[in-house]
């Protein structure tokens, strides 16, 4: 038997996990923030898409600073979300409706209204001191490291009372924990073992490649970030020491094969992709995440082309890094990232339905974990907002600070923002054409996006065309062909036109997927016979187009067919 075209039994292998951002999904009491029993409510839809798991980001109790990302209580949920109760529901909720959940876990860091870090702040005596990295003052100024929510950009910040600095890779409010401390990784365990217990299904572990630090401090100066990690800090703390014997020993704390593992892995480049092994089992790579922009200056779009070479390029080898050993995964937008309609596809009226599906149509078909962002199945849109004071997020705060502070361009940042901005994929989910698209009867935390009058989730219920029903669509193939989920992958063209043509196969079925990733009628010519009707398993147009020459794909056009 041929063992490469049997499938893997890790149930995330096959899976399809669907994000959702519980303070933007559905406000159960009014107050414009979206929490448990909101979520609890939406079940039935979330199943309804035939997803296998959910992952939920932080709902901890917090500060508040970066949405959840600044926990100051890992074993209590923020009042403003819910109770234990809500959450213990949720979860059993969640099962019957064979739902498995994922829970974020920010382990780098924790809130400075921690009682860890309120303690250690007082005194150099406290034993919670060494819980987080301290530098003394006597010392003189720590070396530079940069903070990258922080109004200066520095991740040192100055802390009166023990007459030292601390670290913090984020905002200062969020004080980086010491993992060189064996007390503390305990500590993070034990939080472990309390969610395992309660039924968690797996674990998102937030920037966790940042935890291991060089304590040792070198210097990093500009010349040495740009020879050895190619101008980006994220390289840098990706790549501390010890951050293997860690992820080594936490994976020993919970031995069970069906928890999942999942890291989201800043900085890790594709040679260290399977480094992981036996750590983590699944790990996020940000390489999708800089197409389409030039990193370190203001991230312009850049021309379509190249996207799409790139698209290509980076995708393929993050594929075939996974061919023997390991699994992949694949997301186009997240609580991070801007709309994957309005970055890589066309959100104007005429191709926002055709591109939305084409790159749904990439997402749920290449050798790799999809991760589906609530509302990406609608075909939701950037926002786009105009003045500083619109943006919640901490990130478009801090960085306009900062920019203000040097007198830099705030306009040209806010242009930017439109693009790239974080809230572009936090506005709230859009239910209905109803008042705030029926996500809150109050004033929503962050404003809904005007556009719900037309994109919204009942209307493309009724809608056998719409993009939502396209989506189911993909899910139940597959469900239905293993080619799809744990077939090989090959791709079909090289050149550099806009179509990206690949195949997934398995011992007796081979399925093409030809995506057109322009607003171009564009020739695919490598064809010899036109697929017939019956072997078509998904289009997002109504027809194929078969000329002499070839197969013609429409602007957008997705084509799945069995070969
Ligand atoms: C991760 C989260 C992001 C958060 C940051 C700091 O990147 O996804 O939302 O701001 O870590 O915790
Ligand atoms: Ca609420």
């Amino acid at each position: 038997m041929d063992m490469q075209h049997k499938c893997h039994p890790a149930w995330w292998r096959q899976a399809v996990i669907y994000q959702v951002y519980p303070r933007s999904f559905a406000d159960s009491n009014g107050d414009g923030v979206g929490d448990l029993p909101g979520l609890i409510s939406r079940l039935d839809y979330i199943a309804s898409l035939g997803v296998d798991a959910l992952w939920i980001n932080p709902v901890f109790t917090t500060t508040g600073k970066d949405n959840g990302y600044d926990v100051s209580d890992y074993y209590t949920i923020q009042p403003e979300y819910g109770t234990m109760d809500d959450l213990d529901e949720l979860i059993k909720e969640a099962h019957d409706r064979n739902i498995r959940i994922i829970i974020d876990m920010v382990f780098n860091h924790t809130s400075d209204q921690h009682e860890w870090f309120q303690q250690a702040r007082i005194s150099r005596e406290s034993p919670f001191y060494a819980y987080y990295h301290f530098w003394p003052a006597e010392n003189g100024k720590p070396p530079y490291r940069c903070g990258f929510f922080d109004s200066g950009g520095e991740a040192w910040q100055y802390n009166e009372a023990t007459n030292s600095y601390y670290l913090h890779y984020f905002a200062p409010e969020q004080p980086d924990l010491n993992w060189e401390n064996p007390v503390v990784r305990q500590q993070l365990y034990a939080i472990l073992q309390f969610w395992v217990a309660k039924g968690m299904d797996g674990f998102r572990f937030d920037a966790i490649t940042f935890v291991a630090k060089d304590t040792t401090w070198p210097e990093i100066t500009p010349a040495i970030l740009k020879e050895k990690y190619g101008n980006d800090w994220g390289h840098y703390y990706g790549a501390g020491p010890h951050l293997h014997d860690y992820l080594k020993e936490m994976r020993r704390e919970i031995p069970s094969p069906d928890i999942l593992f999942l890291g989201e892995a800043p900085g890790v480049l594709l040679e260290q992709a399977l480094d992981f092994d036996g750590e983590l089992d699944l790990i996020t790579h940000f390489d999708g995440m800089t197409i389409g922009y030039v990193t370190n200056e203001f991230k312009k779009p850049d021309p379509a082309g190249y996207c799409r070479a790139a698209f290509k390029e980076i995708y393929t080898k993050w594929s075939d890094v996974y061919r023997e050993q390991g699994w992949g995964t694949l997301y186009l937008g997240n609580h991070d990232q801007p709309r994957m309609l309005s970055r890589w596809g066309d959100d104007r009226p005429a191709m926002r339905s055709a591109s939305a599906k084409c790159l749904l149509t990439f997402l749920l078909t290449m050798r790799a974990t999809p991760f589906l962002y609530a509302g990406d199945e609608l075909g939701m849109r950037n926002i786009r907002f105009t003045t500083v004071d619109d943006y919640r997020d901490i990130e478009t705060h801090q960085v306009y600070q900062q920019l203000k502070a040097k007198g830099g361009d705030t306009d040209a940042f806010l242009r930017d923002q439109q693009v790239a901005g974080r809230d572009n994929g936090r506005t709230p989910f859009q239910w209905s054409a109803g008042a705030n698209a029926g996500f809150t009867t109050g004033t929503p935390w962050l404003r809904v996006n005007p556009d719900y009058v037309s994109i919204n989730r009942d209307r493309e219920e009724k809608d056998a065309g719409s993009v939502l029903n396209y989506t189911r669509r993909l899910l139940r193939l597959r469900r239905e062909n293993p080619a799809l989920t744990c077939g090989d992958f090959r791709v079909l063209n090289d050149d550099d036109s806009p179509i990206f043509a690949y195949a997934r196969s398995v011992k007796d079925q081979t399925i093409a997927i030809l995506l057109n990733l322009s607003g171009d009628e564009t020739l695919y010519g490598a064809l010899l016979s036109e697929p017939s009707p019956n072997n078509i398993l998904l289009n997002n147009y109504p027809v194929v187009q078969w000329t002499r020459q070839g197969l013609l794909l429409a602007p957008w056009q997705a084509l799945v067919f069995v070969c």
